[in-house]
């Protein structure tokens, strides 16, 4: 059965190089400040929203007392900006000592004594992208054992303001210090959206040895723009990207932004299935104090989250691309499982859309339907001719099993 070979063929290429941490097995997920918080140092006047430690301890509150963190939700991470202009006597990072008076390792706690982890932010260049206080070279032994003292559980690694050749240097340099400081500390690497994204310049079996995850392309922003320029990039480079990636080494297409104001309800459905399609690591970057109860939904969607967190780890692929605007997405899962997503870009009415599993490339043979968002189910045989509607920049997402007395069957 040709599923069943390409997951084989696929576990077998995970375990020649990975990162030896044995960290993130299965794609992080959490929260993360950047897209909706930016750079907002006002604490004067906007206390709310602004990077400071009370940001955090409300999202902590959120993620543990909303059930974010039963579903896995468990990172909360802080980006740019968080420290202070001047580095200590010592040479180390130091927080903004208004903003986060009780400096990171509180923070730290904070996280820890409610089941969840802790991210910080640092960039190898001279200064951060906003002109914080940079990790060149030679400080990037320090920042990394300063980071394990305060018992940060992950870093973002970014590269503004750095060139070529420190980018070489640094982030395997980066690397071996946290492997070396004593803490499991995973990483995040922006290298390859510095250089240009794409092979020859990015060595991705490379980045596979050094990092957690890494980001491959530009920031996403508040818009549905923004995530289909990202969808469209992934999945025209799919076959560089899907074999780099598997446990403990993921391919970031950058943090889920349902929940703000860019994406309709139908769009938000297709960031959540899209990123779970491509194993990307969950990083929401939305206020969990105020957000909709629909956004929350698609968000606390348990199979979508169960498809995205497949232990497999394979990052899934485009297979249908037709003329009409429709396309199919396909990523096989543990337990001779697999999950369709069919997507529309058109902009007029929910389409209708005519296919067959054959068609897709199952084999012949009676299948279990879950519809992800429905939450409907069906029996389906390969043969048979099926249609779904698909609504514009939407999609439908199926979970498609062999029913559990057949899977007997083949095994007895
Ligand atoms: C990169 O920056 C370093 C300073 O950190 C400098 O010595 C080196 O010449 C630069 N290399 C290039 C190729 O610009
Ligand atoms: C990419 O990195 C791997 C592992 O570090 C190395 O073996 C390989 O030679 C590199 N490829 C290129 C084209 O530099």
């Amino acid at each position: 059965m040709v599923l069943v070979v390409l997951v084989f063929a696929s576990a077998l290429s995970v375990a020649t190089f990975a990162l030896e941490n044995g960290l993130m097995r299965t794609p992080p997920m959490g929260w993360l400040a950047w897209e909706r918080f930016r750079c907002n140092t006002d604490c004067d006047s906007d206390p709310q929203n602004c990077i400071s430690e009370n940001l955090f301890t409300d999202m902590a509150d959120r993620l543990s007392e909303d059930g974010w963190r039963e579903l896995g939700y468990v990172y909360v991470n802080i980006d740019d900006c968080w420290s202070s202009m001047e580095r200590d006597e010592k040479g180390r990072l130091q927080p903004d000592p208004e903003r986060f008076p009780g400096g990171i390792p509180k923070l730290a706690r904070y996280m820890h004594d409610r089941g969840l982890k802790l991210g910080i932010y640092a960039d190898i260049g001279s200064v951060t992208c906003e002109g914080y206080p940079g990790t060149p070279l030679d400080k990037i032994e320090t920042d990394a054992q300063t980071f394990a003292d305060w018992e940060v559980d992950m870093l973002k690694f970014d590269g503004c303001h750095s060139n070529a050749t420190e980018q070489e240097q640094g982030y395997p340099l980066m690397s071996k210090a946290l492997k070396a400081s004593g803490r499991p500390i995973g990483y995040s690497c922006s290298w390859p959206v510095y250089q240009d994204c794409l092979p020859p310049k990015v060595n991705y079996t490379q980045l596979g040895e050094l990092c957690n995850l890494w980001r491959n392309y530009y920031d996403i922003e508040d818009s549905w723009d923004s995530v289909q320029g990202i969808i469209d990039w992934f999945f025209d480079h799919q076959d560089v990207l899907i074999p780099v990636a598997g446990p403990g080494r993921w391919n970031d297409p950058d943090m889920l932004i349902i929940g703000n104001f860019g994406l309709s309800m139908d769009q938000s459905r297709t960031q959540m299935a899209l990123w779970a399609i491509m194993a990307a690591p969950l990083f929401m970057s939305n206020d969990l104090r105020t957000i909709s109860s629909g956004a929350r939904s698609i968000l606390q969607n348990k199979m979508a989250i169960s498809i995205n967190q497949d232990p497999l780890g394979i990052q899934g692929r485009r297979i249908v691309k037709e003329k009409s605007g429709i396309e199919v997405f396909w990523r096989p899962l543990s337990n001779n499982a697999s999950a369709l997503v069919f997507f529309s870009r058109r902009n007029d009415m929910p389409y209708r859309y005519q296919t067959s599993l054959r068609r897709l490339n199952y084999t012949t043979g009676i299948y279990k339907i879950f519809d992800v968002f429905t939450e409907k189910t069906m029996m389906l045989k390969g043969s048979t001719d099926f249609v779904v509607s698909v609504n514009h920049t939407g999609v439908v997402m199926w979970y498609v099993s062999v029913p559990a007395e057949l899977n007997l069957g083949q095994f007895y």
